[in-house]
This record gives structure tokens, sequence and C-alpha cells, in this order.
């Protein structure tokens, strides 16, 4: 007996490592393979040009999954990197580096099977009538060319939203938006800035108030997960390396709606305002922001017997975060279509992702109206299925092409059996191209609702088979985690951000400001 035990743990034990070899391997192979890319057949002038506007969710899962080698493939984006966005608060505080959640476009593209053109640029305005787009390098280095046009047979427009401020006073001059990298740098860099300046010697105890007062409007998953990550520094952090600003540091969430995150079942609210209201971040519901100057912002509260009161709430850092608004370029482009006039929110697109009144032009993601909510998950779905679709589509045209040569061929064939055996060929080709031709609409899939609320802490609407679980704690936070870990772009990014999580974890994190 004792024999045969050893003998089952000996073969456990080879097992294990011939699974940790070949899992190191495979690893390995693919470090190997994307750092390597073969060399790639360039673009076909006599195939479309494909114009893509953008680089962040639809677009990319668009590129991701079309056959480059059917079309000449141009991109146009003035970010030259896809960013993760669900985990881009996490970069406000340092738990996570922002170049973690970044994958250059560059890396991605020399790995399609056709060479895709890439323009660093800013799309200024689409003519749909000569069917252009007009583009302008705003980078800081100008060479000779910066502004020019690229002609398109196809476009798709994946430009996403810009920050809503609703045309509310001083917003722009003095908030700071939490949508791009460059965002979320500038607010870890005004976080330090508040509380350093906020134990300069002889600082006023109002002043200090105010400095270390750190208001969030927008009770939207953005405002409330900026919140937790905003307290969970303090907790872990600041408290510790500024002990004098212990008693005064503040985090406040202001929101013009009865309740936060709206778009969460009424139970997961409730855990979440109790959650907010342990770690001491105060909830201004039924609150709105009407004005905002450098050193507080005006808001008007509906009290509980209706009054409205208008106060002034002094703050060192404003993070706006109301949702978003229409680009301008998407704008322009509505204007240009009479069917697009009765449209406020994006291009209306029909089930087919088409922009409404136009033909060969597609929407996908933020800019786009599909009455879906404007989020990462329908941009991502929208974008691999209308690659599907143009991967059917170059297909379609492959076998007409080929059915035009057999009829041809069968026409000019010297024999009834030659004739019968061309006929055989075109009937098995129909066949394949009426199940090619085959796409139904784009449908949406909602896989659920997540977001982090602090204190390692996490909130999940998750659909499951025709219900919802909701569900709210530690173990959410850990699903959480390993959910968006698996989303992450590549195994570089999956790689990177689990560093940083063990990283901020042994050391904490940096509280430098740059
Ligand atoms: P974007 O991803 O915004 O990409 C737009 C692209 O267009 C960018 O590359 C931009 O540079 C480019 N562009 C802009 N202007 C032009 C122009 N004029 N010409 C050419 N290119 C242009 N959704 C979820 O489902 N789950 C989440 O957890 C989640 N977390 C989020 C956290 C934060 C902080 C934020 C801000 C959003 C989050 N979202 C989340 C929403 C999600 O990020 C968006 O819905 C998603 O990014 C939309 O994808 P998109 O492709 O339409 O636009
Ligand atoms: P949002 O549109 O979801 O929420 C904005 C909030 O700001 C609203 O509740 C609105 O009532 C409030 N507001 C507007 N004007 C105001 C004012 N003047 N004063 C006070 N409050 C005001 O915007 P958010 O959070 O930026 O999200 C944008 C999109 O991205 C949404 O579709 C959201 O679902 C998605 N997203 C999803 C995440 C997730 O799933 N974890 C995380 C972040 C964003």
């Amino acid at each position: 007996k004792p024999k045969k035990r050893f003998r089952f743990f000996r073969w456990t034990w080879r097992l294990t490592y011939i699974s940790a070899i070949a899992g190191a391997a495979y690893i390995s192979y693919g470090i190997w393979d994307m750092r390597n890319p073969e060399e790639q057949p360039q673009p076909d002038p006599s195939k479309k040009t494909l114009v893509v506007l953008g680089t962040g969710w639809g677009a990319v899962s668009l590129l991701k999954k079309l056959d480059c080698e059917n079309y000449n493939v141009i991109v146009v984006s003035p970010r030259n990197y896809f960013l993760f966005t669900p985990l881009l608060p996490s970069c406000t505080v340092g738990t996570i580096e922002h170049r973690s959640i970044m994958e250059p476009i560059r890396n991605f593209l020399r790995h399609k099977k056709a060479a895709v053109k890439y323009y660093e640029a800013e799309a200024t305005k689409i003519d749909y009538e000569k069917r252009v787009v007009y583009i302008n390098d705003e980078s800081p280095i100008k060479g000779d060319a910066s502004a020019t046009e690229v002609p398109f047979d196809m476009l798709v427009i994946g430009v996403g939203a810009e920050n809503a401020t609703f045309g509310i006073p001083g917003v722009r001059e003095h908030g700071l938006f939490l949508k791009e990298v460059g965002d979320a740098q500038r607010i870890r860099n005004r976080i330090m800035d508040c509380c350093e300046t906020a134990t300069f010697k002889g600082q006023s105890p109002d002043e200090m108030k105010r400095l270390l007062h750190m208001v969030v409007v927008g009770g939207g998953p953005t405002g409330v997960e900026f919140a937790g990550e905003l307290q969970d520094f303090f907790n872990s952090d600041l408290k510790k390396w500024l002990p004098e600003i212990k008693e005064t540091f503040h985090v406040t969430l202001v929101e013009a709606l009865p309740n936060v995150l709206p778009m969460f079942s009424k139970q997961l609210i409730e855990y979440t305002e109790k959650t907010f209201k342990e770690e001491t971040i105060t909830i201004r519901t039924k609150t709105m922001v009407k004005n905002v100057t450098d050193r507080y912002i005006e808001a008007e509260s509906t009290g509980p017997d209706g009054k409205k009161i208008l106060e002034k709430i002094p703050y060192g850092l404003l993070v706006w975060a109301t949702g978003n608004a229409l680009r301008p370029i998407v704008k322009d482009f509505m204007d240009q279509i009479p069917a697009q006039k009765d449209s406020r929110r994006g291009l209306a697109v029909n089930e087919y992702l088409v922009v409404k009144g136009c033909d060969n032009v597609w929407a996908v993601g933020d800019c786009a109206v599909a009455n879906y909510a404007p989020t990462a998950q329908v941009a991502a779905q929208e974008g691999a299925w209308l690659a599907r679709m143009f991967n059917q589509m170059a297909r379609t045209h492959q076998i007409e092409g080929e059915l035009a040569v057999l009829s041809e061929k069968q026409e000019k064939a010297p024999s009834k059996e030659a004739r019968d055996a061309v006929f055989a060929e075109i009937k098995d080709l129909q066949k394949r191209l009426r199940r090619v031709k085959q796409i139904g609409p784009f449908e949406y899939t909602h896989n659920g609702s997540l977001a982090y609320i602090g204190s390692e802490k996490a909130v999940a609407d998750i659909s499951w088979l025709s219900g919802n679980i909701a569900s709210g704690g530690t173990l959410t936070y850990f699903f959480w985690r390993s959910a968006y870990i698996s989303m992450c772009f590549s195994t570089r990014n999956r790689i990177l951000v689990c560093i940083d999580w063990v990283k901020s974890k042994i050391f904490g994190r940096d509280v430098s400001r740059v």
C-alpha cells in the first residue's frame, strides 16, 4: 500500500513538472512571437479602402477580428495605443501604473496578416459627398505635412465621446476629467499637490480644509470608482506619510439624482451607499452643480421638504464625471446627413450598425446610438460583429467572382460531361454563398455590470441564464479583479497589472508628485 501511494505522488509530481514546463514554453513562445512579427504583404490598391477612425474599444475589437488582407485598411487616431479604461480609476492613485493598461496600436497592427496603415492624427471632418476624411496631426512635433485628406470606400466611425459639462460655467477651466491617461496623471499630481500645499508652513485651518476637500461630481460608475480608489489611497498610504492631514482629508461625491449608480440594482445601490458611509465618504444626492469657480462649486440641493438650497462647497480637487457628450466631428457629420437630424446623443445606426442615411458608413461604440448604454462591453461586441460582417462580405465578393468565372467556363465547356461537372461546382459554390450571406443583425449580449467601490469591495450585477445575480463585497472584489485581468488586451498587460497590484500591496502607492 505505501508503495502504491508513493507511486501516485511520483506521477502527480511528474505531471505537475511537465505541465509547468509546457506552460512556461507556451508563454515564452507567445512572448517571442509577439516580439518578432513576420513580414506583412503591402496593401493591395485594387481592394476597397476601409478607413477606421479611433483606437478605442469599438475600433480595436473590429481590427482584432478583421481579416485585413481583404481590404486596404487605414486607421486614424490621435492615440497610438488602446486604453483599457475599466482600470483607469486605479491609475489616478497609483494602484496601477498607466502604461500597464496601454497597448501600442503598432505592436498589434504588425501582427495582422496584411499591412495596415496607421496615421497618428485627429479626423477633423468627414465629407460624405466626396467620401474623404480630413485629418490633422495634433501632436507637438509636426513635419512639413501635418494636414491632409484620406479617401475611403468604407468608413467605420469609432471616435468615442467627450466629457459632458452641460455648459456649466467653469467646469472646463477648473475641473479635471477622467477619460484618458493624461487625465489620470493630472488627477494623481493634483491630489499630491493639494496634500503638500495643505501642509505648507503657516497654512490656515480653513485653507487646509479646502485644499483637502476632494469633490467628485457625478455618481455614475466613473465617479463612484474614483471616490473609492481615492479613499483607499488615503487610508492605506496618505495618512501614514502625511499624518498632519489625517483629520482634515475628506472625499465628497455629488450626484444630481436621488441615488448613485442608477444602472445597478437597488440592493447594490444601498450596499454602495452603506460602504461609502463606513469609509467616511460623503454622498450628496439630489445636489446639482450649477457653477464652478477655482475654489468652490455652487450646488443646488433639494431638501426633504422639496425646498431648493444653493450653497458654496469649497474644494481642493474637483473631478468631473458626469457622462458623455458628442465629439465635434460627429456633430458636424450628423449635420450633413438629413436622416440624422432628430438624433441628439450620437450617430443613429440601424441594426447592422450602418449610419442611418448613409451608404458604407458604420459607427460603433460611444459615438453610435443603438439603444444600448455607452459601455466598453457594447463597443467591443459591436466592433467584433462588424469585423465578422466585413469578413463575410469579402468572402461573398470572392465567391461571386469565382461563380462568374465558372459560368463562363460552363458556357465554353466542350462536352455535356464537362458542363455537368462545372454545374456541380457552381451548385456547391452557390450553397456556400447562401451560408456566408446569412448574417443576422447585431444583437447585444449583456454579461453584467461590475464596479469597484473601495476598501477591497466591489458590486456586480451579473446576467445568469435568464436571471440576474446581484452581489457585493470582498468576494465580488476578487471576481472583479479576475474578470478585468481576463479582459485585459494582452498577456503583457495582464502580467504588468498583476505586478502593479503586488507592488502596491507590498510597498504601498507612490506619493511623489512629478
Ligand atoms: P473610446 O474607447 O473612447 O475610443 C475612442 C477612440 O477614438 C480613441 O482612440 C480616441 O483617441 C479616438 N478619437 C477621438 N477623437 C478622434 C478623432 N477626431 N479622430 C480620430 N480618432 C479620434 N465600460 C464598461 O463596460 N466597463 C467598465 O468597467 C468601464 N469603465 C470605465 C472607466 C472609465 C474611467 C471610463 C472613462 C469609461 C469606462 N467604461 C467602462 C466605458 C468605456 O470606456 C467606453 O464605453 C468605451 O471606451 C467606448 O469605446 P469607444 O470605442 O466608443 O470609444
Ligand atoms: P454616467 O452618465 O453613468 O453618470 C453621470 C452622473 O452624473 C449621472 O448620474 C448624472 O445624474 C450626474 N450628473 C450630471 N450632471 C450633474 C451635475 N451638474 N451635478 C451633479 N451630478 C450630475 O457617467 P460615467 O460614470 O462617466 O459613465 C459613462 C459611461 O461609462 C456609462 O455608460 C457607464 O456605464 C460607463 N462606465 C461603466 C463602468 C463600469 O461598468 N464599471 C465604469 C465607468 C463608466
